[in-house]
C-alpha cells in the first residue's frame, strides 16, 4: 500500500521533555499471523488489537482473495470465518502485498501445498526484495514459482497438489523463512521439520498451538528443531495481539535522547526472541523499566517506562542477538549517535535485505545528520556524539522503508538543529497514528515545512 501516494515530508524539530503514556498498535507479526491461521481454521476467529496498519491490511485482503470472511467488527476487532487447512480457493487477481515481506512470505507458504495457482507482488520496496528463500523450500513440498529470473515479485506460485512433508534447514535466521515451512508443512501429510540454527520470534509456533496444531521444538547442539504434524483440522481462536514491542521502541527511544523525558508504554510484548533491544538499551546504561510482567494470549507483556538518560555508552552488540532485534537497528543506531563512545553492531548483514537496505540508510542518513559511521558487508559502527551532541540539521532519504523515517523523525527530537525526512508516508505500514501519538508527548513534528 504505501509508495503509490505522493511522498509526505515531515520535520521533527528540537524538543522539550516527551511525557506521558502512549498506547501502542498491535503487534504486526501477530497480526499477519492471527489473520492467516484463522483463515486456516474451520469456523470464526475473534481477533482484537489487530494492527490496522498497510501491511496487515494487504494481509487482510489476500485471506478475501482465498475465500476466507474477514470482517471488521471494531477498532481493532476482526472475525475471520476459515476455510480449513487445505481449503484455500483460487484467486481471481494479483495479490497485492504492498510493502511486507511477512505478508507474502508466510501467504506463499501457506497457498503453496493447496492445488491452486496464485501470483505475488508488491510495491517498489517489495518487488527489489530475495523471495528464492521461501520459493525454494516451498518446492521441496512439490510447489513451483514461476516468474522473473532473479526470482523476485512478481511471481506466480502453483501448489502442489500432492504435497510431501520435508525436514529443512533454513540457510537464513528468519522468522518468514521457518513460517512459510511451517503453514506450508500444514496441508503435508507427516511431520514436516524446520531446523534453525539462531533462534527467531517464534509467534507463528505458539499461535499454530492455539489453533490447536501438534508443534515441538526440540533444542539441540545441531540446532533447534521444529516439529510439525500435517493436516490437523485448526479450531478457530479468540485472541487479543500484543502491542509492538518494535513500534515501541521509537518512545521509548526518544524518551531517552529527549532531556526531560518519561515516558510509559503499556502492554507491550515482550516476547524473548523479540526483546533484544531492550536487553541492550539497558547494557547502554538506558534508564528503562519493565512493570506488571504479565501475560497476554500467550504472550509475556509488560508496561515499559523510559526516561531521559545522558550518560548513556556505546555498546557492541554481537551476531548472536541479531534476530530478537532485526527490526530495531535503525532505532538502535540513532540512540548509538546520543551515546558517548561507539556502538558496533555485528551480524547483521539481513539488514541490506529489509524493506531497504538498512545499513545504507542509516548511514547514508546519520551522515547528514552530522554523525560518523562505518559499515561493512555485515556491521555497522556509529561514533556517538553523547547527550545533546547531534547536530542534525539534515534530510534523511527513507527509502519507502517506515522503520528508517520513524528512526531519523525520533533523531530530530533531540538533535540540535533537528531532522528531516523526504518521506514519512510510508509510517502508516506499521504504526498509523505514529506523528499524532509522538505529538501527544510533547513531540515537534512539522509537515509543512520539511525537506528543505
Ligand atoms: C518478521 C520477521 C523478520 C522481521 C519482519 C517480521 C515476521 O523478518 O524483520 O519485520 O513477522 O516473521 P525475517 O524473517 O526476514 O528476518
Amino acid at each position: 500500500m504505501s509508495g503509490a501516494g505522493e511522498a509526505k515530508p515531515m520535520t521533527a524539530r528540537r524538543s522539550g521533555p516527551l511525557r506521558g503514556a502512549a498506547t501502542i498498535p498491535g503487534d504486526k507479526s501477530v497480526s499477519h499471523r492471527a489473520l492467516i491461521l484463522g483463515a486456516l481454521s474451520v469456523g470464526e476467529t475473534r481477533i482484537e488489537g489487530l494492527l490496522e496498519g498497510g501491511d496487515v491490511l494487504d494481509t487482510a485482503a489476500a485471506m478475501r482473495a482465498f475465500g476466507a470472511e474477514v470482517e471488521r467488527v471494531g477498532p481493532g476487532a476482526w472475525r475471520v470465518h476459515g476455510v480449513g487447512v487445505g481449503g484455500f480457493a483460487e484467486p481471481d487477481d494479483v495479490i497485492d502485498c504492498g510493502n511486507s515481506g511477512t505478508g507474502v512470505r508466510l501467504i506463499m507458504g501457506a497457498m503453496a501445498t493447496t492445488p491452486i495457482a496464485a501470483t505475488f507482488t508488491g510495491d517498489a520496496s517489495l518487488r527489489l526484495r530475495p523471495m528464492g528463500r521461501v520459493t525454494r523450500p516451498l518446492s521441496l513440498f512439490g510447489a513451483a514459482a514461476h516468474g522473473r529470473s532473479d526470482g523476485r515479485l512478481p511471481l506466480t506460485v502453483i501448489g502442489a497438489a500432492d504435497p510431501a512433508p520435508i525436514e529443512y534447514r533454513s540457510p537464513v535466521a528468519s522468522a518468514q523463512v521457518k513460517s512459510a515451512v511451517l503453514l506450508a508443512g500444514l496441508n503435508a501429510p507427516g511431520i514436516t521439520t524446520l531446523i534453525e540454527s539462531e533462534p527467531t520470534r517464534d509467534h507463528t509456533e505458539r499461535m499454530l498451538r492455539g489453533f490447536g496444531a501438534e508443534v515441538e521444538t526440540e533444542v539441540t547442539a545441531a540446532g533447534r528443531y521444529i516439529r510439525l504434524v500435517g493436516q490437523p483440522e485448526l479450531r478457530p481462536a479468540s485472541l487479543t495481539v500484543p502491542r509492538d514491542p518494535s513500534s515501541a521502541a521509537f518512545p521509548v527511544a526518544a524518551a531517552l535522547i529527549v532531556e526531560g523525558s518519561d515516558v510509559l508504554v503499556p502492554g507491550i510484548g515482550l516476547n524473548p526472541t523479540r526483546a533484544g533491544l531492550y536487553a541492550t538499551l539497558r547494557e547502554m546504561g538506558a534508564d528503562l523499566t519493565f512493570e506488571n510482567e504479565r501475560a497476554e494470549g500467550g504472550e509475556p507483556v509488560a508496561d515499559l517506562r523510559a526516561r531521559f538518560s545522558p550518560d548513556l555508552k556505546g555498546v557492541e552488540t554481537p551476531p548472536a542477538r541479531a534476530a530478537s532485534m532485526i527490526d530495531e537497528f535503525p532505532i538502535l543506531s540513532v540512540v548509538a549517535a546520543f551515546a558517548d563512545g561507539r556502538t558496533v553492531m555485528r551480524g547483521v548483514k539481513e539488514l541490506r535485505v529489509k524493506e531497504s537496505d538498512r545499513i545504507d540508510a542509516m548511514a547514508r542518513g546519520l551522515e547528514a545528520m552530522g554523525v560518523r559511521v562505518e559499515e561493512t558487508e555485515d556491521s555497522l559502527t556509529v561514533h556517538g556524539l553523547g547527550a545533546g551532541g547531534v547536530p542534525g540539521g539534515g534530510v534523511a532519504a527513507a527509502r519507502l522503508d517506515h522503520r528508517i523515517a520513524m528512526a531519523f523523525l525520533c533523531l530530530g527530537l533531540g538533535a540540535r538543529d533537528g531532522a528531516s525526512v523526504d518521506d514519512a508516508s510510508p509510517i502508516d505500514t506499521s504504526f498509523p497514528g505514529f506523528g499524532a501519538l509522538m505529538a501527544g508527548l510533547g513531540a515537534r513534528f512539522d509537515a509543512a515545512t520539511a525537506a528543505a
